[in-house]
């Protein structure tokens, strides 16, 4: 509740109490009141088709109010009778005969005139990374990045493989939920997820991407996405807060490892 609003709206009907306001003049004040407290007089935002809802009750509220009393109906007729009947009110009559279609004319051209959005939003499944990556208190330069243990593969296939296992470890520990056991995409979280979670075993994910890419991706999951990645609702959480660097280099060696595909080499991208 916002108490200010009602505080507001409460006033100001005491205070228009003490004019003699016809019967039709409190109609308006009392809708416009209803209407000021259904759109502000609460903390969450009321959606306008709520707005719209509890308007028209109040509508029919006021309507049966004055129609159950030949007295107040009388009140209310007599005003707008002697609008559109008597001479001295001609000019107020012209102003209103004019207001009412440019108010309309006004909200359609302002309908048809807003920027025309594209209707769905494509999702760039793999956006542009960018040149930096400001993460685990050091500053990365993506573009020459590369995984620091991938030259073990060939000169130490022993501490190779160690590394691999323990990324092994960090990934069924973390990421297979959404992931997969056999890294296909199809863990258990996934239902409802959308876009739902790479499939590391197709052949269009890692093989096309630079590990650097892929680090960044894991460091700083959704949130991290510029907006052609969007949606938002992205479940990817950004891992450089649950796991250390070495963590996540690891990782990378296992899914590559297992899935057998090669990193993207930086050549193939540089020319
Ligand atoms: C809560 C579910 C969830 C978990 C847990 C999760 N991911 Fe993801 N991940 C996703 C979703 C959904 C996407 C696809 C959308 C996107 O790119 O953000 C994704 C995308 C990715 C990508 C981008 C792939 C590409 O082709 O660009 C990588 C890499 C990745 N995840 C690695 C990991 C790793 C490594 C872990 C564990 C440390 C992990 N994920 C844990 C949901 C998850």
């Amino acid at each position: 509740m916002n108490w200010i609003i009602i505080l507001v709206v409460l006033t100001g009907l005491v205070v228009l109490r003490r004019f003699k306001l016809g019967m039709l003049a409190w109609l308006g004040v009392w809708w416009f009141a209803a209407l000021v407290f259904v759109r502000f007089g609460f903390d969450v935002a009321v959606p306008m088709s709520v707005v719209k809802l509890y308007m028209g009750i109040v509508s029919l509220g006021l309507m049966a109010y004055v129609l159950s009393d030949r007295n107040r109906l009388k009140q209310v007729q007599e005003p707008l009778v002697a609008l559109l009947t008597e001479r001295s009110h001609a000019v107020l009559l012209g102003v209103i005969a004019l207001a009412i279609p440019s108010a309309v004319a006004a909200n359609i051209y302002f309908g048809m005139t807003a920027p025309a959005k594209p209707p769905v939003f494509g999702r760039t499944v793999h956006p542009a990374p960018p040149t930096e990556l400001n993460v685990f208190d050091k500053e990365f330069d993506l573009v020459s990045l590369d995984n620091p243990y991938r030259h073990l593969e060939e000169a130490e296939p022993e501490e190779f493989a160690t590394r691999v296992a323990h990324g092994r470890e960090v990934y069924y520990e973390n990421c297979f939920y959404c992931h997969g056991d056999l890294l296909a995409g199809d863990g258990m979280f996934i239902h409802g997820l959308n876009p739902i979670p790479t499939n590391f075993q197709d052949q269009g994910t890692l093989p096309i991407l630079q590990e650097s890419f892929v680090f960044w991706r894991i460091t700083k999951g959704a949130p991290g996405l510029p907006e052609e990645g969007g949606p938002w609702a992205s479940a990817m959480p950004a891992w450089e807060k649950f796991l250390n660097e070495d963590e996540v280099w690891d990782v990378i060696l296992f899914i590559y490892d297992f899935t057998g595909a090669r990193p993207r080499a930086r050549h193939e991208v540089d020319h």
